[in-house]
């Protein structure tokens, strides 16, 4: 049997394709969406124009910038069916799971999106501007809060909050919310993001492509760490404590989430300004207790194992002190997301190849057949 190359396990260092929509400097920590560094967007711009740039490549002007909002603020309503569908779904289920399910389900009031060769922009804009609805639906009906409005007026983070707590944000939470988004709204070829470029590659659509990418995220790996780290803020509970629970993990060779990252070999230039953030939040609101926790872990965690924080450290105190639960954390940061992974969909129909990669045969060979009633 011819031998494959080498086996890159994990696909570690394997360029897979060409993009124009994403660069990340692991080694100077510089996270760059086409062509513009997340620093700067995140400073100056929001959740709707990084969008827009990462679906059009370029940033919009004011009356384009509007003219998406006004759109994304009409496509936030739910098809009553599926508003059902969700009704239906237990309550006690984890919100990742309803998310993967309602967009699946989705798009069977949607045919037209669905064919093969069809899916646009405007679905992009669909998926990204529904994400919330989904959410809110399953999650004001289980804390018993009143229907959803559909608030065409809200940004995407204004509507996060209102839709999840049935209150409007005061500016500075929906200003840390709204950067939250930013920064997490596209990463390469993350394995959420893969796994769609993936479907896509084989001329499904885009709401299949997304579906995948959701069940993606979900890990504890990938974007399910932000609720594992407030866990484990809350084993640890105390600063005096911190270093007692990090080190019997370690001696367990347990991963402490919200630390390390495969391509990031220095700090995570999103985990630097979410810290702020979490900071700046945490003192408005007079409780820097996740803060202060967050900050003895990294001491201890870059002490003990020379790692650095990720994405996922600081974005759970945020949303935490917004008083947002959080197995929401994960769907949130899907809510982002899904304006990249539907970005990488989009550009991956434009240099379709199949993505098919091959797999180091190490089992056996050349076995005789054994008959049925011979097996033992
Ligand atoms: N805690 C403890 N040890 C760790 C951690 C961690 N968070 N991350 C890496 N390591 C250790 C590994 O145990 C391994 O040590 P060893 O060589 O002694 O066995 C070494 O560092 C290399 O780890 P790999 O798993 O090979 O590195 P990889 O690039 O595959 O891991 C990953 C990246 C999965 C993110 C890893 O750092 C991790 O599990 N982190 C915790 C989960 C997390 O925070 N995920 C969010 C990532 S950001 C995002 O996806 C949005």
């Amino acid at each position: 049997m011819p031998e494959p190359a080498e086996v890159q396990r994990g696909l570690q260092d394997v360029v897979a394709l060409e993009s124009r929509i994403c660069f990340i400097d692991g080694r100077q920590g510089r996270l760059i969406y086409q062509g513009y560094d997340i620093r700067d967007l995140a400073a100056h711009s929001t959740f709707e124009e990084v969008a827009y740039l990462l679906w059009y490549g370029r940033l919009p002007t004011r009356s384009q910038l509007a003219e998406l909002r006004t759109r994304m603020g009409a496509l936030r309503t739910l098809p009553e069916p599926l508003v059902r569908q969700i009704d239906q779904m237990p309550a006690e289920c984890h919100p990742m799971d309803i998310l993967r399910t309602a967009v699946s389900a989705l798009a069977l009031f949607e045919p037209d999106e669905t064919k093969p060769g069809a899916s646009s922009i405007g679905g992009a804009q669909r998926l990204t501007a529904v994400f919330p609805s989904i959410l809110a639906q399953f999650h004001r009906r289980r804390t018993g809060m009143p229907p959803l409005g559909a608030r065409p007026e809200l940004s995407q983070a204004a509507y996060l909050i209102y839709a999840l707590l049935d209150r409007d944000p005061t500016d500075l939470e929906a200003r840390a919310v709204d950067e939250a988004l930013i920064l997490h709204a596209d990463h390469e070829l993350n394995a959420s993001t893969f796994a769609a470029r993936v479907t896509a590659s084989t001329l499904s659509d885009l709401y299949s492509s997304v579906t995948s990418a959701v069940g993606a995220l979900k890990g504890p790996l990938h974007g399910g760490a932000a609720e594992r780290v407030m866990e484990l803020l809350d084993e640890i509970g105390s600063v005096a404590r911190t270093e007692e629970v990090v080190r019997e993990k370690l001696v367990r060779h347990e991963r402490i989430m919200g630390f390390g990252h495969r391509v990031y070999k220095v700090e995570d230039p999103r985990a630097t300004i979410l810290r702020e953030w979490s900071r700046k939040l945490g003192e408005a609101k007079g409780d820097t207790h996740y803060y202060e926790l967050l900050r003895a872990l990294e001491t201890v965690v870059h002490r003990e194992k020379g790692l650095y924080p990720n994405v996922d450290l600081y974005s759970g105190s945020i949303y935490s002190l917004l008083g947002i639960p959080h197995d929401l954390f994960t769907p949130i940061f899907a809510s982002s997301r899904v304006a990249g992974w539907t970005a990488h969909v989009l550009e991956e129909y434009q240099d379709l190849r199949l993505i098919r990669p091959m797999a180091k045969y190490i089992g056996a060979v050349d076995l005789p057949y054994i008959a049925i009633d011979e097996r033992t």
